[in-house]
């Protein structure tokens, strides 16, 4: 019998999973298709996780095809719903960039930020037309702003000296469509290293240099500024932030138009949180749409000015819970009267967010779903630091060497931030969907970890 979570024993590991029955993939801890089968084992797009362990090994990133697809329809009809005027959904892809992910955001009609020449290459590679790459980052090189202006893609300038340099770069030949990047001034309450919109941030332009930059930009023949650009910050749940920004956007809009130049684009950035556990509530997609597009409709009626184009650049609330990511449970160590540490094969290296931001995340027993919760455990990674700890005091069944555990929501800057910290091989990736399975990143091989090493002769024994 296959069950939903939703409607399952609540003395399990699903105690926490999906009460509100929400559609919103950004408001579930678990993929939508997740499902408990008749085994007991968890399922995610028709796919037993313990078979798909079997065939393609552990740890595994597992994406789930639904998910992703959803979120990007919810995204796209919600601003064709609440927006008069023309709209543009981009997938951030910082938050994972491959040429799958890509490629399925391009299907769904997204377009794609980038922010280097490594993710420029995999969107064009993965189909996506140039017009629809948006440029972004705070020090693209000279190599990559050629490449961007070679390849035909908007670029979103950040600061003067992009600004400058690319006015060296664009000629009548490649000329440069670009969005500028201006520093709003808005606060959010997210953590410190992921806020970008207030002004002591390291990104865009600060708002006393905008006349100046407008009256630069409008000398430069080769540059056509269409458009302004702002991100506040990521995993987010207020809606305040949003709705402030959009009259922000629109007085500097009609700044900018004041200098002469042609902006019709206004993009709001990305920053929609996600549930990564029961006390995590973020606004549903749609929600969220509904008052970035009618707060924007407010600010242009205030002013009485023609609705621009509106951008919006979500890329966790995406992808994140689109993704498990499964390991397999190794050693266990017990301090008596302390702990017990099971330790799993995998952790900062797949999965750098718990060390780097405290990231806190659930974890389910994927060959025993219903196996009553009598432990409470440290998840240990498996390099050689004592922070490398996946989840503090979960609570999990008894666990055995053997065991494969799932950990949900990890779509979002896990893969994208992966290292090989302690010359460990980066997971494959896969994509499930109806019962199919399919790679979408290999599995790196120790010929990959050697690929880059070269012993000088005279080191040579
Ligand atoms: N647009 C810009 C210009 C951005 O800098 C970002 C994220 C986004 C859009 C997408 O934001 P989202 O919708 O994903 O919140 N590594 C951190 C997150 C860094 C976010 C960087 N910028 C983490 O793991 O939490």
């Amino acid at each position: 019998m296959v069950s939903t979570l939703a409607s399952t024993n609540t003395d399990s590991s699903f105690r926490y999973l999906e009460p509100n029955g929400s559609t919103s993939p950004n408001q579930r801890i678990l993929p939508l298709s997740a499902r408990v089968n008749g085994q007991d084992h968890l399922e995610v797009g028709g796919c037993d996780i313990t078979d798909l362990v079997g065939e393609f090994g552990s740890p595994l990133y597992i994406l789930d095809e639904l998910t992703l697809r959803t979120a990007c329809q919810q995204y796209r009809q919600a601003f064709a719903q609440y927006y008069p005027g023309e709209s543009l959904v981009i997938y951030a892809s910082k938050a994972w960039n491959c040429l799958a992910v890509c490629a399925i955001a391009t299907q769904e009609g997204l377009a794609i930020d980038v922010v280097s020449g490594g993710e420029l290459l995999t969107a064009l590679q993965a189909g996506a037309r140039p017009e629809n790459i948006y440029f972004h980052g705070n020090n693209k090189s000279r190599a990559e702003l050629q490449r961007g202006l070679e390849a035909g893609c908007r670029i979103v300038v950040d600061n003067w000296h992009e600004l400058k340099l690319l006015g060296t770069l664009a000629t009548q030949e490649t000329p440069a469509t670009i969005l500028l990047r201006l520093t709003p001034g808005i606060e959010c309450h997210t953590h410190e290293y992921i806020k970008t919109g207030h002004i002591d941030s390291k990104f865009g332009f600060d708002p006393d240099q905008l006349d100046a930059v407008f009256a630069y930009v409008a000398q430069q023949s080769a540059l056509t500024c269409i458009g302004l650009h702002a991100h506040i910050g990521s995993q987010i749940f207020e809606l305040q932030p949003h709705q402030d920004l959009a009259g922000v956007l629109v007085r500097w809009m009609e700044t900018a138009k004041r200098y002469g130049l042609p902006i019709s684009e206004l993009d709001v950035g990305g920053g929609l949180g996600i549930r990564y556990t029961e006390a995590d509530d973020p606004p549903s997609i749609t929600e969220w749409a509904q008052v970035v597009c009618e707060h924007m409709v407010k600010a242009c009626e205030l002013v009485d000015v023609p609705l621009p184009r509106l951008i919006c650049e979500p890329g966790r609330s995406l992808i994140g819970s689109a993704c498990v990511t499964v390991y397999t449970v190794g050693s266990q160590k017990t301090v008596p009267g302390l702990r017990t540490y099971v330790a799993i094969d995998g952790g900062m290296s797949d999965n750098p967010r718990p060390i780097t931001y405290q990231s806190v995340y659930r974890v389910l027993v994927a060959n025993k779903m219903s196996a009553p919760l009598s432990e409470t455990v440290t998840l240990a990674g498996k390099h050689c630091e004592s922070g490398d700890v996946v989840i503090h005091d979960a609570q999990l069944p008894s666990l055995d060497s053997g065991d494969i555990v799932a950990i949900p929501a990890t779509g979002a800057y896990n893969y994208s931030m992966a290292s090989n910290y302690n010359r460990v091989p980066r997971p494959a990736a896969i994509l499930v969907k109806s019962g199919q399975a399919a790679v979408i990143v290999e599995r790196e091989t120790d010929a990959d970890l050697m690929r880059y090493d070269r012993l000088p002769q005279y080191l040579q024994i």
